[in-house]
């Protein structure tokens, strides 16, 4: 489902990484031709994230990230490449030609989605029917109100193999189609099916623009599977979506409730927190914390207070960090989870936990804390130096001075003696990251490998020559003439990566079309983009002609020959001197 490249070509000529930018990022600092901003792909205090107008190129020096434009608007709005062209298209006045492929797609989501929709509507009729007592007894001895099932759309999925099908079939749906939405199973029997939501409350799960993209259903009691969620399907991505977010987004309050289960963000809505929401029955991805990100600035998370939903907070606490949000958990006491806290509590108990609960630092020693026995000695110590380590990660001094002076007084040392240890630590990191950055100058090959292990390179040395040939054919291409004299071809290179961006580049220039860098990355994959942009970026050992270029495939050849058998390097040397 190709875009024409002539299309893409002219939507790039089109837009201004500049202005596309500035609409996110407050680009303050200027460098060179580089102005820079704060990342807005990870948390950081003073900026790395710079913007070369020139190039049209977007690189962050702290977390990598880099492309044109449209991988900017795909990272930064989270979504794939085709929106991304879409959104740019529309800012420039054009709109994207539709191959019949893409027709195609785009007609069969459209119809999976109506037929969710209908499958929705169907589990909440079915609500209502007289059949339905055991859902509705389920329903009320959870204390789930009237206001709730309809907010949410609650339905129940009846007990059948096949009312389901029927129902949808008798609206124009085939077997394939519910097959392909996730809501049958082919059966035994040729052309036979069965629904897969059987006797389960559901809930549909409706991303931010209101599409009804799967289902969750809860077994009405005990019994195994708890929960049954939608399969993957073309509609819908379980780790870039988030169970409420549809509603939740609305709220006023810039803050989201994250929690674990499907019947907690229901009781949070209920008790009047229109802001709570839940990830789909996986561990919190970074795509969901990003998209929670474009909404608020806050997050609170309330999981589970078992073992298990301790350890997914410790988990999802960095992946919410990165995205600049602020983060605190929720201390919820004996209560196993929202749910039953506002139970056991009020509405209003719940808003104060919200409101003095505890950022993620103090939640993390409260976890140190409660992993050490402080009665003894060696207990004291062992907690020390795992309190002083987390101390060494903050990147505030008086962070690190109020948090120390709290561990202080729970371990029953002075300040100072935690200080000194704080800083001890601090100084190895210090020293650490010298180092790293030291080897880094000197040998330039330790700083050559792609920051994405699927690009990395196996002759470092080669590499190096081979990403000299590609910057030297992006900044003039009748250098390719030079290229073609020395018959050197995209075989000769000896990364994968590097090869693809080398077809890429030749098929454009022998079709006489533009080589910007930015309309290269067009024909890239993201982490792609992202390490071509830091190709590019990358000074020119010498000064960019026809003797550098000329030098370069030199290179690539003599690391070649290291590696070839006694025949293969004569034919090469042979080539070689041809060339003299
Ligand atoms: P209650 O125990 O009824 O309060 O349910 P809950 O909504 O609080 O769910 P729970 O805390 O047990 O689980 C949290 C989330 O994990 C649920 O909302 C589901 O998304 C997911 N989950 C729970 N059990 C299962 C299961 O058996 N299979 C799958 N795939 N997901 C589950
Ligand atoms: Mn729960």
């Amino acid at each position: 489902m190709p875009i024409p490249d002539s299309f893409l070509d002219e939507l790039v000529s089109r837009t201004d990484i500049y202005d596309i930018i500035s609409g996110y990022v407050r680009l303050t600092k200027r460098s060179g031709s580089n102005v820079f901003g704060l990342c807005p792909f990870h948390g950081e205090k003073t900026p790395s994230f710079s913007v070369n107008a020139d190039k049209q190129l977007f690189y962050c020096f702290g977390c990598g990230k880099g492309g044109g434009a449209i991988s900017f608007i795909s990272e930064i709005e989270n979504v794939p490449f085709r929106d991304a062209v879409e959104i740019l298209a529309r800012r420039a006045g054009m709109s994207v030609p539709e191959s019949d492929a893409d027709k195609e797609l785009s007609e069969k989501r459209q119809r999976i989605l109506q037929l969710n929709r209908v499958a929705a509507r169907y589990f909440y009729e079915t609500l209502s029917s007289p059949a339905s007592q055991a859902a509705h007894r389920y329903i009320t001895g959870r204390g789930i109100s009237k206001a709730m099932v309809t907010r949410f759309g609650l339905g129940v999925a009846p007990d059948s193999w096949t009312l389901l099908l029927d129902a949808m079939s008798k609206k124009g749906f085939t077997r394939a189609e519910l097959i392909e939405a996730g809501l049958a199973k082919p059966g035994k029997s040729e052309g036979g099916a069965y629904d897969v939501f059987r006797g389960r409350l559901m809930f549909p799960i409706i991303d931010t623009r209101g599409n009804v993209i799967g289902f969750s259903g809860r077994i009405l009691g005990d019994g195994e599977p708890k929960y049954l969620n939608s399969p993957e399907t073309i509609v819908f991505n379980k780790r870039r979506n988030l169970f409420a977010l549809n509603i939740a987004k609305k709220t006023k309050s810039g803050m989201l409730i994250l929690v674990e289960g499907n019947i907690d963000v229901i009781a949070l809505h209920q008790a009047g927190f229109d802001n709570a929401v839940a990830s789909l029955g996986t561990a919190l991805t970074a795509e969901q914390a990003h998209l929670m990100s474009r909404h608020v600035s806050k997050v609170a998370i309330a999981y589970d207070t078992d073992e298990s939903g301790r350890k997914a907070v410790l988990k999802a606490i960095p992946l919410l960090e990165k995205t600049g949000m602020s983060v605190k958990v929720l201390n919820m006491g004996a209560s196993k989870d929202p749910d039953e806290y506002l139970k056991n509590n009020s509405a209003d108990s719940f808003r104060l936990i919200l409101e003095q609960s505890d950022n993620h630092i103090d939640y993390r020693l409260l976890t140190i804390y409660n992993s050490h026995n402080l009665t003894t000695d060696s207990g004291r110590l062992s907690y020390l130096s795992s309190a002083t380590a987390l101390l060494a990660e903050l990147e505030s001094a008086p962070e690190r001075e109020v948090y120390g002076a709290k561990v202080a007084s729970i371990a029953g040392v002075s300040p100072d003696a935690v200080n000194s240890e704080v800083n001890k630590k601090l100084a190895i990191k210090k020293a650490r990251q010298k180092k790293d950055f030291e080897r880094s100058v000197a040998s330039p090959t330790a700083t050559m490998q792609p920051g994405d292990r699927s690009l990395r390179y196996n002759n470092e040395y080669s590499a190096a020559a081979e990403e000299g040939v590609i910057r030297s054919l992006a900044r003039d291409s009748a250098l390719m003439k030079v290229a073609s004299e020395m018959d050197f071809s995209e075989t000769e290179f000896t990364s994968e990566f590097l090869a693809k961006v080398y077809r890429a580049l030749a098929k454009r220039i022998s079709d006489g079309r533009d080589t910007d860098a930015a309309l290269l990355m067009v024909d890239l994959e993201k982490h792609e983009a992202a390490q071509l942009t830091v190709i590019l970026q990358k000074p020119e050992a010498a000064p960019n002609s026809e003797r550098t270029i000329r030098e370069y495939i030199e290179k690539i050849r003599t690391e070649r020959l290291k590696t070839l058998n006694p025949d293969e390097a004569t034919l090469l040397e042979i080539k070689r001197k041809k060339e003299i």
